[in-house]
């Protein structure tokens, strides 16, 4: 998804799904004060209460819903569609990209977002602002984490593909790797007329400099004690112990070819970190939501109990 299909998404059919939510949050927010029991102990359990938490209940389940549409309509908004031949030769039944599938997912996620903040609005009124160590408010948290990731998921969504496309230009991560394995093997080259202590400096930093690598590393965008950084560093101390004799410029050289690959690596890195967080915080929002309506499930189970 770009920004063009972000911007639109949240502006959805003349911002319809706003306006919902935002009647709903205001309706909630007068009933809530004008039922004169606001700050009540057992808030939840009063009518408005019971109210507030079975509308927050569907709420959620439609939010579920959305991950079974999604598959349903076969469309990915923010991740790389499969091209037709792929799904084809996987057997599977090929991506049906008409129009009236991507509205409808469009729409869809954008009451997605619109009604995961109402919920927020709902929920907490709901709860009469009550909290304690219960599975209540084990509820209540997963519901802010999930609410907290489908946030984050937003902000991804509507600002990364701008990012990527601002980092990379007409270039691809391979396009990258390879001018960074060019450069390494100048490096090496140049660095062989070069003394022994520049030569491993050189050595380390084609061996050991990595992008992407571990899940942290490849989400912080990372490498701790990057060798190449450290070369870069490095490199200046070392050529003014040999700058006086007849080696400074192909030592100038080198930092030269240093430089401009710790830039390469620098911005292969960003697109491994900007893809990555794009991807993974689906990882937490999804299950997330699973073990939100296993908890809601125990919450209402247990209110019924002892009821
Ligand atoms: C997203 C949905 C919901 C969330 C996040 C939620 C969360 C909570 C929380 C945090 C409390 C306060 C607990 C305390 O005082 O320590 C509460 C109270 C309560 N909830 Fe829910 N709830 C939800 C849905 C429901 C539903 C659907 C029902 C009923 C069918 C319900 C019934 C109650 C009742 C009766 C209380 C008062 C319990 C008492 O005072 O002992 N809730 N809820
Ligand atoms: C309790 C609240 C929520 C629940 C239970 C929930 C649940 C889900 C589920 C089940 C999916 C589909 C995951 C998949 O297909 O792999 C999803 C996707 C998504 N959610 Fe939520 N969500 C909630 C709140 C939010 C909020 C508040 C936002 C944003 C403000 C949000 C943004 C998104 C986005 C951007 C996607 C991915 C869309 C896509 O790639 O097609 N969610 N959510």
């Amino acid at each position: 998804m770009n920004r063009m299909q972000g911007a639109t998404l949240l502006k959805y059919r003349d911002h319809r799904y706003l306006k919902v939510a935002s009647a709903l949050v205001l309706l909630a927010m007068a009933a809530y004060l004008l039922s004169g029991r606001a700050g009540d102990d057992a808030f939840g359990g009063t009518v408005l209460g019971y109210l507030l938490g079975i509308a927050a209940t569907l709420i959620v389940l439609m939010l579920m819903l959305y991950g079974v549409v999604r598959r349903r309509i076969g469309g990915t908004m923010g991740r790389r569609q499969p091209a037709k031949d792929e799904k084809a030769t996987r057997g599977e039944k090929p991506f049906r990209a008409g129009r009236l599938e991507g509205a409808t997912l469009q729409g869809w996620l954008s009451a997605h977002i619109y009604l995961g903040v109402l919920l927020l609005v709902l929920a907490t009124l709901h709860t009469g602002f009550h909290f304690g160590w219960n599975v209540h408010t084990l509820s209540y948290v997963l519901m802010l984490l999930v609410i907290a990731s489908g946030l984050y998921g937003l902000h991804a969504y509507l600002n990364y593909p701008t990012l990527i496309t601002l980092n990379m230009g007409d270039d691809t991560l391979d396009d990258l790797l390879l001018m960074i394995a060019e450069l390494d093997e100048l490096a090496a080259a140049r660095a062989l007329a070069l003394p022994d202590e520049i030569q491993a400096l050189v050595q380390k930093a084609c061996r050991e400099t990595r992008v992407g690598g571990k899940l942290w590393e490849q989400l912080s965008g990372e490498q701790r004690d990057c060798p190449t950084r450290y070369a870069v560093q490095q490199l200046p101390e070392l050529s003014a112990t040999y700058g006086r004799n007849d080696q400074p410029k192909m030592i100038r050289e080198l930092y030269a070819m240093l430089l401009r690959k710790e830039k390469l690596v620098q911005r292969a890195r960003a697109d491994v970190m900007l893809r990555a967080r794009m991807t993974c915080w689906l990882f937490l929002h999804a299950p997330l939501g699973i073990a939100l309506l296993a908890a809601l499930t125990a919450h209402i189970v247990s209110i019924f109990f002892y009821w």
